[in-house]
């Protein structure tokens, strides 16, 4: 025990650290342990190069922008019975699953739990996972199959998601049999000195990794093996706060196997161009999505010949991969994107500090920076009110009010 504390003693004074044994001894005996734990799992070198990056401005000259082709799901004509047939034959020969990334904090939203248990005020005061799982058993029945469901979650969430579909008997899925959950990663967070902050229970402070954790997340549980085994090839991504998800869409399928691409995405018209969305785009010749803060006045406003925007294909996180492809992403480690946000923690005296705004730095990857990876990817352009209802804001826009209009409307509710 005394060579493992000197080790982990020479460790934190090597990257500055030393502060997060302050409050050791005031710990309980498994508290003592976790917090070691969780200090030897700790990558200081990464801690230290995103602590360095952060205040760093990104340069993004070295990129090529380039717009990407795609197909208009309402433009398919003969093609669309064709894709449906492709689509519908794989879904029926059970080669899909569905995946909901569950694993965000929902800041902006503020609900008490886990997003996914939220309800967005409908009659029926279902939750998201609800109408998300209504929308999937519809589909399967469709279909003839049930389609399996894998939710991914984070350690602050976990137990209170699979609490809340333990209460719900899983919407009539079966635990380990058709839905699986599984946690992502996390990193620490870091004050504006790179210091790693130590939360009010003692330990380190970490925060989900980003929905970019999903692929790394997916093989590093052993899901993509379980998918392998139910005879899964291709995996629908999604988040779980839009309520109008289509996570079983043959349209989409038939394209991605008739076009020999590893990926297809949903895309819906930028609703102006000063909509702060991402889009799809090619970056040195790669498919990407393009922050609306890394591309130009000029570019967002840039028109084609028949008026519509060039760059307008916004990103809605809904996505089709290959498990071969999702396996391929899971095993190379994504660039890390910071935010600034508010984080309660212990100072070096043990006193709790809520700050009144951002104070300190999260580490986040994105799900459309593995894109680069893929040989290519399908864009299919769909309609809004038809697959698009965010639930991101407590009011105002994407909230629940407009959710639920949207929602309403579609389902006619
Ligand atoms: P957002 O980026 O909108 O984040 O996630 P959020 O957590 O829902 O909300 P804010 O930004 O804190 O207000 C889009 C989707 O990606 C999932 C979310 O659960 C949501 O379905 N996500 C996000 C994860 O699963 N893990 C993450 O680390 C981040």
């Amino acid at each position: 025990m005394e060579e493992k504390m000197e080790s982990i003693r020479k460790t934190l004074k090597k990257y500055s650290q030393e502060h997060l044994l302050n409050g050791y001894s005031h710990l309980s005996e498994a508290k003592q342990k976790e917090l070691l734990n969780q200090i030897e799992n700790t990558d200081f070198e990464l801690i230290n190069n995103l602590y360095n990056k952060s205040k760093k401005e990104v340069d993004v000259r070295e990129t090529n922008i380039t717009p990407i082709e795609y197909l208009d799901k309402d433009k398919l004509n003969g093609y669309y019975r064709s894709f449906q047939e492709t689509g519908e034959r794989a879904i029926r020969n059970r080669e899909l699953a569905a995946v909901t990334m569950a694993g965000g904090q929902g800041t902006r939203l503020g609900h008490k739990g886990p997003k996914g248990t939220f309800d967005i005020g409908l009659d029926s005061h279902k939750s998201l996972f609800e109408l998300l799982s209504d929308n999937l058993k519809e589909q399967g029945k469709k279909y003839g199959v049930v389609i399996p469901w894998f939710i991914m979650t984070s350690k602050e969430n976990n137990e209170a998601t699979i609490e809340f579909f333990a209460k719900n008997k899983y919407f009539g899925y079966e635990k380990n049999k058709n839905i699986f959950f599984f946690e992502q990663g996390e990193l620490p967070m870091i004050d504006t000195e790179g210091k790693i902050l130590i939360g009010e229970d003692g330990l380190i402070k970490e925060a989900a990794d980003g929905h970019g954790g999903i692929y790394e997340a997916l093989v590093k549980n052993g899901m993509t093996k379980k998918m392998r085994e139910l005879g899964v090839q291709w995996l629908f991504i999604g988040g779980v706060d839009n309520c109008l998800v289509k996570m079983v869409d043959p349209i989409l399928m038939g394209i991605a196997i008739q076009k020999h691409v590893s990926a297809a995405g949903k895309s819906v018209v930028k609703a102006n161009p000063q909509e702060k969305v991402g889009v799809f785009c090619r970056k040195n010749g790669r498919p990407s999505v393009v922050e609306y803060t890394e591309i130009s006045e000029e570019m967002a406003q840039a028109t084609d010949e028949r008026g519509e925007l060039i760059y307008g294909e916004s990103h809605i996180l809904c996505n089709l991969f290959n498990i071969d492809a999702v396996e391929r992403m899971g095993s190379k480690p994504l660039p890390y994107h910071t935010a600034f946000k508010k984080a309660t923690y212990i100072d070096k005296n043990g006193n709790t500090v809520v700050p009144d705004g951002p104070n300190a730095y999260k580490f986040e990857a994105f799900l459309f920076d593995a894109f680069g990876e893929l040989d290519d990817m399908a864009i299919l352009r769909v309609k809004r009110e038809e697959e698009f209802a965010p639930v991101k804001n407590a009011s105002g826009v994407d909230s629940p009010e407009t959710a639920r209009e949207l929602y309403k409307k579609f389902y006619k509710v």
